[in-house]
């Protein structure tokens, strides 16, 4: 038995047929890149148009760049770019699992994908991650064993309804999980009204560091997507605690805090949610940092679609977003947002067309900001972070980008002083 995998597609040159032995294993992206080249793949000894993988519905191509113009739901900035590499997507392909094993051996993915946390914001992201359809299995952590596995079950019935073939299971643990390519953490205590983002540091700490440590031992080749507030500040725990290159590990908000203002812009009559293009930047609270130089509405900028105060009052509206639910639910904190848009940062990851999200990265030097994590532009691809992307902020939104950083700062330095 020969396993082919897509760099041994390239490698057989300019043929429209190629033969595979009937016990021959052919690797989704293997097909996806035969496609791309026009060459059959045929079983030796069946007749030439036998598809060598007969279970297997035919899918299109997928293009590295998207046909449509318009961006898509959670592309807050920029559309999709072209990759170099192939769409990373086929690997996870509906009809197509590969054991882990093998799946491991043969292309470094185990087609898994962990959310941790079965709470509001773990059920959305597994919700939005099961209707992809784009992995092979999802698995649901919980420390109530029972609320995961039921959350599971649940999500599974509507298998048939959402058009996926992902198997979904819940579990107590991550080691439990087994190996994944990305693990959203969504663990920790959620804020009740009146209580800040910050007030919850020390708690969720301890968890999301246990956590980190912990996934980075079952999964050390993992993508960590921190989920958990103060955002910026477990984001940065985590990749602490779990000892991975800070590509590995970024954090959640800047979509979140990005679609609120589309959202919120919509609502002040500046037209489409999804045609207003902006970035929501620095902390994911009262440091929020959304430049209005970038934010525009079919091409349009924001500032010649509606006034000025209105558009300020957007921007603290979105900023305050996150306390405005609070405030409503009077218990938890908001939950479909939240989870849609860290399943769309996963998605844009496994997908691997080099998508610019606003997220929580490692600022190495970038806008002047060392050290510290900090929401900024970032091209994700599917090993996590591709390049922090430099927008040409004014002076003002580069100061304030900047205070927000030492903010973080300061507020990491009284974690360590804590723990
Ligand atoms: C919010 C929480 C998830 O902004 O931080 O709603």
């Amino acid at each position: 038995m020969k396993v082919w995998g897509a760099g041994d597609i390239d490698a057989v040159g300019e043929v429209t047929t190629l033969e595979v032995g009937p016990k021959d294993l052919v690797t989704p992206l293997a097909r996806e890149r035969a496609r791309e080249l026009g060459i059959e793949l045929v079983i030796a000894g069946a007749t030439p148009a036998a598809p060598a993988m007969a279970t297997t519905p035919p899918t299109p191509p997928t293009p590295a760049v998207a046909a449509s113009p318009r961006r898509g739901a959670g592309e807050p900035r920029g559309g999709p770019v072209r990759s170099l590499r192939p769409p990373s997507g086929a690997l996870y392909r509906r009809g197509a699992p590969l054991p882990d094993a093998l799946a491991s051996a043969v292309h470094g993915s185990t087609g898994r994908v962990v959310v941790v946390g079965a709470g509001h914001v773990g059920m959305i992201t597994a919700l939005r991650l099961a209707d992809a359809d784009l992995f092979d299995e999802l698995v649901l952590v919980d420390i109530d064993e029972g609320r995961a596995a039921g959350v599971a079950l649940d999500l599974t019935h509507t298998a048939a309804l959402g058009g996926f073939a992902t198997r979904v299971r819940g579990t107590g643990t991550v080691e439990d999980a087994g190996p994944a390519d990305y693990v959203v953490i969504t663990a920790g205590r959620a804020r009740q009204p009146g209580m800040s983002r910050s007030d919850l540091v020390g708690t969720n700490a301890a968890i999301v560091g246990d956590l980190a440590r912990r996934v980075a031992r079952t999964s050390p080749h993992a993508v960590i997507v921190v989920v958990t507030n103060p955002l910026d500040e477990m984001t940065h725990h985590a990749w602490q605690a779990s000892g991975f290159p800070p590509e590995r590990v970024v954090g959640m908000a800047g979509v979140l805090d990005t679609a609120r203002f589309q959202a919120l812009a919509a609502l002040a009559g500046a037209g489409r949610a999804d045609r207003i293009d902006a970035v929501a930047l620095g902390s994911h609270g009262a440091e929020m940092v959304i430049p209005l130089s970038q934010a525009t509405s079919a091409g349009r900028p924001l500032s010649d679609v509606i006034d000025k105060a209105a558009l300020h009052a957007v921007v603290d509206r979105a900023r305050e977003s996150g306390a405005e639910v609070v405030g409503l639910l009077k218990t938890g904190s908001a939950f479909l947002a939240p989870g849609t848009s860290a399943a769309g940062m996963v998605l844009a990851m496994a997908r691997d067309r080099g998508q610019i999200m606003p997220a929580a990265v490692l600022a190495d030097g970038n806008y002047g900001i060392h050290d510290v994590y900090i929401g900024l532009p970032a091209r994700l691809g599917r090993g996590g972070v591709c390049e922090i992307v430099e927008l040409d902020l004014r002076p003002d939104e580069l100061r304030a980008l900047r205070q927000a950083a030492d903010r973080i700062k300061e507020r990491l330095s009284q974690l360590a002083t804590a723990s």
